[in-house]
């Protein structure tokens, strides 16, 4: 049917099943604020707008490039300089991995969008954990795929239950994906889960997704990727510069596509899809190559504030009456959980510490957790001085809400 004259044009239904609830909300800050009430954003995981600083090598690197001419498109899966760094990064972890199968990325989320376009059909599914980082169910939603929720469990230190996620498993499952150290929960697992997530993959023919942009930032030094584990996995690995080399702005990330020649046509249809976009931004590949090759103190300092931070964390949460809060073990979020009164959701938790308070959290629903466990994520990178005073808000809040 035509459009009539001047009506206004119409979206396509897609949009109306994408969600970010992370920065949707940030809409309802905004209105806060237009009543005059300071707002204490601890919504997004951004370290740089907390004071924590790039490396001066990094910068180094992308001024270098951008001054000696590196200016123009590069090859669609990025500089070959690039792809050897993240494949000898890989191979030094203990996963031989050839450069062939590397893809610089606009940060880890393009490798998400890549991979998840490039191997699940519209109606097909893709085993999510929840509570899930959301841009998973938000490119599923794009193509018009469904996620399957597996249950990880705060009463075991977020860790998957492995029994939920098998009964999930049906024909349509194409992918399952692993954040590890996870976000929203700051969640490590530990060798046997890992194992046993390969295993399922493994089993059943499914691409395992393992998302390891918070590989460097566990509190006790960096996680082994999960390919370390079985090297004929199908496993696709990701990380970027964003979080553990503070460069989240630049969109600069990497993906590996695992050796076994079952991932084959995955890497030829990723890189297929790759080519469209042309490249991801050519000077910061030039910066992926001094991160990967160069001094990497930084992170030692920066894991010590997230531990300090992290403690600090749980340990006030956990003295709210009403709220429990497993410690993180990596990454810069927490996930307390609050018994609410009966009939009352996360969501009406969150929006009311926003508007009485002005404190911006994420209600768990935004992640995939059901409404009625009462969980919200905390970014804590605020100094620790300015998060005990907020952490004060939210016990005088969760007083009140009681
Ligand atoms: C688990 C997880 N994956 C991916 C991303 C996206 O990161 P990038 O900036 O590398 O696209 C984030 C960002 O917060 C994340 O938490």
């Amino acid at each position: 049917m035509r459009a009539e004259a001047g009506a206004p044009i119409r979206t396509a239904q897609r949009v109306d099943r994408f969600t970010y609830a992370i920065r949707n909300i940030v809409a309802e800050a905004r209105k806060v604020e237009q009543i005059g009430k300071r707002v204490r954003y601890l919504n997004i995981g951004d370290p740089n707008q907390f004071g924590f600083e790039t490396p001066p090598h990094l910068i180094a690197a992308v001024e270098r490039a951008m001054r000696d001419g590196h200016n123009g498109y590069t090859a669609s899966p990025g500089i070959v300089e690039a792809r050897e760094a993240v494949a000898a990064d890989f191979t030094a972890r203990g996963v031989p991995t050839s450069p062939d199968r590397v893809l610089i990325t606009s940060g880890t989320s393009e490798g998400i969008e890549l991979a998840l376009t490039a191997i699940v059909n519209e109606g097909e599914s893709v085993l999510v954990p929840s509570p899930t980082y959301p841009l998973y169910t938000a490119v599923l939603a794009k193509i018009g795929a469904d996620p399957a929720y597996y249950r990880t469990d705060p009463s075991n230190g977020w860790l998957p239950d492995l029994d939920h996620l098998r009964r999930l498993l049906t024909p349509r499952t194409r992918a399952l994906v692993v954040i590890d150290p996870n976000n929203p929960t700051g969640a490590i697992y530990p060798d046997s889960v890992r194992r046993a997530l390969i295993d399922i993959a493994d089993t059943h023919g499914l691409v395992l997704l393992a998302d390891e942009v918070y590989g460097d930032l566990a509190y006790d030094g960096p996680v082994r990727p999960m390919a370390t584990l079985d090297l004929d996995a199908p496993i696709i690995s990701y990380s970027s510069l964003s979080k553990a080399y503070l460069a989240p702005g630049w969109r600069a990330g990497w993906m590996a596509v695992g050796a076994t020649p079952r991932l084959d046509a995955a890497l030829g249809a990723i890189k297929k899809l790759a080519d469209g976009r042309l490249c991801s931004p050519g000077p910061m590949q030039y910066a992926v190559v001094a991160a990967l090759t160069g001094d990497r103190s930084h992170q030692v300092a920066f894991r010590a504030a997230l531990a300090a931070r992290a403690e600090l964390t749980t340990r006030r949460m956990n003295e709210i009456p009403g709220m429990r809060c497993v410690a993180p073990r990596g990454a810069f979020y927490a996930m307390p959980q609050f018994a609410l009164p009966r009939g009352r959701s996360d969501e009406d938790f969150v929006l009311g510490l926003l508007r009485s308070k002005g404190v911006l959290v994420v209600y768990g629903s935004g992640f995939g957790a059901p409404p009625e466990d009462g969980s919200f994520r905390i970014v804590f990178l605020a100094p620790p001085a300015e998060l005990a005073e907020i952490y004060d808000e939210i016990a005088e809040y969760a007083r009140e809400f009681r």
